[in-house]
């Protein structure tokens, strides 16, 4: 790879990360990029660093403009590790560089090198810095998506470094959505965006709403949005951030995700007349089995849909392992706005719908109660009763549903 010109003087020197699966848990079957910025001023200033593996990468790309010794300022918009762990690296070749970072950015790179000999200016929310032609502002972020984020606004570029918002866990030939769409679809494209957010962002939205208020507020121009993962938004910035804030209100299709696991198929074979039933009743319907797909992907799809129902067999009295395992991954991301329901098989004593139900409850989801149980594997009946539970499901999501159009 080579540096990009993204405007005016101002490159990406990010690196393409082609084999991530697995990023601190969260899967991505995409990769990602770790993206920065190089602004080729009178003051040259790096924005963002890359994760370490990928170092040499990103100092070669700034190598093509620059002899890295030539940074004057490092801006530090967040300090985790895919974005912060190769600051060590620069600062070898950049020694007399100032950083510039959060008062919580400051504390947390603190923890992780020695941070003894280098320059730093704590910078907050209204700051500026000139760096020659162009103005920088920052902006502090808080939860977005740490509480040391910021964003950069290059005033005179129009340019919004957002860090990790707005980003996308994605590896693709393409730096900008035009170029993308050109490659690929904008469902993908779309879909990167949905699962980012649900799997990184979902717990911040109201943070984040209120973030881009003050954002608008401040009156800036905003032309392009360039994320420190996936492509960079040029074609239509603003479609982005109406899709966060589409989001965050609640918006989603009408359609049910049904997420399960099972032991002998008899919780597998009740999501056949569940699914039946719901389609029936017009509303589309994703089915998921857990332990067959990474907990990120059904994330994904939960939040894609309006309703969900949830599958698992009782296995000493409880839920599913695979089962309980999403539900504390889900609560943690504090999902709003979606109806849910659970359903299962058991061989003697139930107890493992009883328990979505309870976690249900602490997720403050509206809930569509009672479930559906069946005794091993549901006979000619337990079909029945199955399909019109799904029939029923969809009707209370279909009315569930009118209160977001
Ligand atoms: Fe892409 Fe919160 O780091």
């Amino acid at each position: 790879m080579k540096a990009v010109e993204i405007k005016s003087g101002i490159y990406w020197v990010g690196v393409i990360d082609w084999g991530v699966r697995d990023f601190h848990g969260y899967i991505t079957p995409n990769g990602t990029t770790y993206n920065n910025y190089l602004i080729m001023d009178e003051q040259v200033t790096l924005l963002d660093t890359v994760k370490y593996d990928f170092a040499s990468i990103t100092i070669d790309n700034i190598k093509s403009l620059i002899d890295p010794s030539k940074i004057v300022n490092v801006v530090m918009n967040h300090i985790e590790t895919d974005h912060a762990s190769s600051i060590n690296k620069i600062m070898v070749l950049a020694p007399d560089a100032t950083i510039y970072i959060s008062e919580r950015g400051k504390k947390g790179l603190d923890r992780h090198f020695d941070t003894s000999k280098w320059r730093f200016k704590i910078v907050k929310s209204g700051d500026t810095l000139n760096i020659g032609k162009y103005n920088l502002l920052f902006i502090e972020t808080p939860m977005i998506h740490w509480p040391d984020s910021m964003m950069t606004y290059v005033k005179e570029a129009k340019l919004l470094i957002s860090q990790d918002g707005f980003g996308q866990h994605l590896a693709t030939a393409a730096r900008f959505d035009d170029e993308f769409v050109e490659c690929a679809s904008t469902a993908e494209l779309d879909d990167s965006v949905v699962d980012y957010y649900a799997n990184i962002l979902m717990p911040f939205g109201q943070l984040i709403k209120a973030k881009i208020a003050e954002i608008r507020k401040l009156g800036l121009e905003i032309d392009m949005i360039a994320p420190d993962h996936g492509i960079i938004w040029r074609k239509e910035p603003e479609k982005v951030i109406q899709k966060y804030l589409d989001m965050i209100d609640g918006k989603a299709a009408l359609r049910t995700a049904i997420i399960y696991d099972t032991m002998w198929h008899g919780t597998e074979q009740m999501t056949l007349p569940i699914m039946q039933g719901i389609k029936d009743e017009g509303v589309d319907c994703k089915v998921i089995r857990l332990r067959a797909t990474p907990m990120s992907v059904a994330t994904k799809e939960l939040w894609k849909s309006r309703a969900c129902l949830i599958g698992t067999p009782t296995l000493n009295n409880g839920m599913y392992p695979s089962v309980a395992e999403f539900l504390v991954y889900l609560r943690g991301l504090k999902p709003k706005n979606r109806l849910v329901g659970a359903f299962g098989s058991y061989g003697w004593g139930g107890g493992a719908v009883k328990e979505v139900y309870e976690e249900f409850k602490k997720m403050g989801l509206e809930i569509v109660e009672p479930g559906m149980q069946v005794i091993y594997k549901p006979s000619a009946e337990d079909n029945e009763q199955c399909y019109e539970f799904g029939r029923g499901f969809a009707r209370q999501a279909k009315e569930y549903h009118k209160k977001f159009e």
